[in-house]
């Protein structure tokens, strides 16, 4: 994969497209696509989702899907991806691109002992673990035939997938365990492009939601780094993404942090 990893007839699919990171992938990813490339955006807010519309280029084929990730079956996300590709379908495209970004950050006043609720559990590995495995199924089972089609799959994992933070169980948890999903489909996969970027500390809700409960941390450790990190904007991870993907000197799988070299 080359500095034109994004060039030719591509599709692209973005979870969690109508704010923050996703929405800026979106805007970053789109010029750089081929003439008719088709990009789908999903999330829950339908306002959202169209605001991110509206920053790509005029003229590109953009689909939104309305959806709650932890909610959704295969059957539906099928659905969904299946009437963008239209009749001509999926071997159309030269490249199919799949953003699994949506996520969201858990109960933030709970220590480990505290996290007796089976449901919250449910709920949250739902929505954080089970439905980017789910949708990277549907979409390898889609996009099939690796001699026609050129896949490359993107987990937005965190820093978290390996470093704990207090009173950030549901998180760390989950992203570690999303990320070895991701690794051990790398390994089964080799025809895929797998990437597990974690993207730094970045100005987003999610960042600023983790700020208010930073008062909570006893743990000297965390509390000291997170005071010293350099917040980013999403637009720099995003573009420190592009970069690692244009280099390509990753090893499919493996996990890349913004401030890798
Ligand atoms: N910001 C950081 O500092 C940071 C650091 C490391 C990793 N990350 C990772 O970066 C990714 C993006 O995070 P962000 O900071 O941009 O967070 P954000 O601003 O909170 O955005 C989260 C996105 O996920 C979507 N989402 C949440 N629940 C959903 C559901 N049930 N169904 C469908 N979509 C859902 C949201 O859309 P709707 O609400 O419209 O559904 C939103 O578009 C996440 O994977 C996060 O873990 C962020």
């Amino acid at each position: 994969m080359s500095s034109s990893f994004l060039s030719g007839k591509v599709f692209l699919l973005v979870t969690g497209a109508s704010q923050g990171i996703g929405r800026q992938i979106a805007q970053s990813f789109a010029p750089l696509l081929g003439d008719d490339s088709s990009v789908l955006l999903i999330a829950r807010n339908a306002g959202g989702l169209q605001e991110t519309v509206n920053k790509l280029p005029r003229g590109l084929s953009v689909h939104t899907a309305s959806i709650d990730l932890s909610t959704a079956t295969a059957h539906k996300l099928k659905d969904v991806i299946n009437k963008v590709l239209g009749a001509a379908g999926a071997m159309q495209f030269e490249k199919a691109v799949v953003v699994h970004n949506a996520a969201s950050i858990g109960d933030l006043t709970k220590s480990t002992v505290a996290m007796t609720d089976f449901k919250i559990w449910q709920e949250y590995y739902d929505l954080n673990v089970f439905a980017p495995a789910v949708l990277n199924g549907v979409f390898m089972e889609i996009f099939n035939d690796y001699t026609k089609v050129v896949r490359l799959v993107i987990n937005i994992s965190s820093f978290n997938a390996i470093q704990p933070y207090e009173f950030m169980g549901y998180y760390c948890s989950g992203k570690a365990a999303r990320e070895m999903f991701f690794k051990v489909f790398a390994i089964e996969n080799p025809n895929v492009n797998v990437l597990n970027y974690s993207p730094g500390p970045v100005d987003t809700d999610m960042l600023h939601a983790v700020h208010t409960y930073t008062s909570e941390v006893k743990h000297e450790e965390t509390k000291k780094f997170m005071k010293n990190r350099h917040v980013l904007t999403t637009e720099q991870t995003v573009t420190r993404l592009l970069e690692v993907l244009k280099l390509q000197k990753y090893k499919s799988g493996s996990h890349v942090d913004y401030y890798n070299n």
